[in-house]
């Protein structure tokens, strides 16, 4: 009697842990309109993005190599920035949205030409990622 109630209560919390892993997840994805929806992946000949995709003084969500989410804003007429879009808070993705970058689970704002905090909870920037441009893309560097 004593171990159903012990096994019983361990599903309970195991299950319990899965739904809150699931509405995590559900929460890191949603919220996010088209421009904010990461790329797959990187294109065939491995660049993130057309240069001419991204309008001076704007950003998009990029797949960077490995298949993590990225985000590369335009800063100059060939001067980009690129940046992880995993929020250091608690690891959902980052996304543009008017003229910042905005965390869709706690509301963490960046800066889309540095990367750094306008908004906590997130205490840190995103993590920056070299890029270089090339033939009017956005490469990995
Ligand atoms: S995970 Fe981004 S603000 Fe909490």
């Amino acid at each position: 009697m004593h171990l159903e109630t012990s096994v019983g209560r361990r599903s309970v919390l195991a299950g319990g842990a899965a739904g809150a892993c699931v509405c995590a997840l559900a929460a890191c994805g949603a919220g996010g309109s088209s421009e904010s929806t990461p790329a797959p992946s990187t294109s065939a000949d491995g660049s993130l993005t057309e240069l001419s995709a991204v309008p001076v003084g704007s950003s998009v969500a990029v797949g960077l190599p490995g298949g993590a989410m990225g985000i590369v804003t335009r800063t100059g007429d060939a001067a980009v920035r690129a940046f992880s879009a995993i929020c250091p808070h608690q690891g959902c993705a980052v996304a543009p949205k008017g003229d910042k970058l905005v965390c869709p689970c706690h509301g963490s704002e960046f800066a889309p030409d540095t990367g750094a905090v306008l908004e906590g909870p997130a205490r840190t920037g995103l993590a920056t990622v070299a890029v270089s441009v090339r033939d009017g893309k956005v490469y990995p560097a």
